[in-house]
């Protein structure tokens, strides 16, 4: 069967209410005026805003095969208590969220999300009903070092390792986001992105969590490099930081996208 290609948005730190708000909906009216192109439901659209703008956004967005999916960027590693500043998946849920974002690496770099964290922050999303998109990827040093596919491998064994339920498995998406390329401008060569997307998804087989899981790609992807990262293989959509803050510009990548959901679509 073939796999579910993705094109979600982080939008980070950024969006006051009123452009989360303007950007959202021009997304929205971008994929239903795409309806033919995009209505492979194969193709899955979605935006992670800051929790304080999920609730604005939460309106144009949906679960229907065309519409755009509410995510969130991170999300706590218990379900509710005495655990200031965080926000659990039930409350979540409860504002539209389907899925969550975590291990970006700016979270691992700049706010402590070490594997063991990534690790419960996973179940309890699990848990808690909610889907996972969980991030990996090397430094420039590990890879100037060839550890990044140990380093991989060993954050996909951390945070997935421990999974039993086929069906919590079932519904993780893994998105392969080589830090050097985040925000920098500079990304991974298509080759460089599909061997560690063929390594991952050895792993996610080897781990049993099945062969037909979606991997993504993230590090500076723009509408002028999508189509031939899809084209290289193995890479079923993006992680899109940046380029996501425009809607032209996702909805190109989009566009990319949906061509090749099409393409694959018999495999
Ligand atoms: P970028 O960010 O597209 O701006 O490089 C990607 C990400 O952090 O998910």
């Amino acid at each position: 069967m073939a796999r579910t290609t993705w094109v979600l948005g982080n939008w980070k730190q950024n969006l006051l209410r009123e452009p989360a708000r303007n950007l959202a909906a021009a997304i929205a009216e971008g994929l239903s005026a795409a309806r033919g192109e995009v209505q492979d439901e194969r193709l899955r659209v979605g935006v992670a805003p800051t929790f304080l703008t999920l609730d604005t956004v939460a309106p144009y967005t949906g679960e229907a095969a065309i519409q755009l999916r509410l995510l969130a960027q991170d999300v706590a590693a218990q379900e509710s208590g005495a655990f200031t500043g965080e926000v659990g998946p039930a409350m979540l849920r409860e504002a539209g969220v389907r899925a969550a974002i975590i291990g970006h690496s700016e979270r691992r770099a700049h706010f402590g999300d070490h594997d063991t964290l990534v690790a419960a922050k996973v179940h309890a999303a699990l848990a808690g009903d909610l889907d996972v998109v969980l991030c990996v990827g090397e430094t420039l040093a590990q890879r100037d070092e060839g550890e990044h596919e140990a380093v991989v491998i060993s954050q996909l064994s951390a945070a997935l390792g421990g999974i039993q339920d086929p069906a919590m498995r079932a519904r993780v998406v893994v998105a392969y986001e080589p830090i050097w390329a985040i925000g920098t401008g500079r990304t991974a060569t298509p080759e460089q992105a599909s061997a560690m997307h063929g390594v991952i998804r050895s792993w996610l087989a080897s781990a049993g969590l099945g062969a037909d899981r979606s991997v993504l790609y993230g590090g500076s992807v723009k509408p002028n490099n999508a189509a031939d990262l899809l084209a290289a293989g193995d890479i079923d959509g993006f992680l899109v930081g940046g380029a996501s803050l425009d809607a032209r510009s996702l909805l190109d990548i989009v566009s990319a996208a949906a061509a090749h959901a099409a393409a694959n679509s018999g495999s």
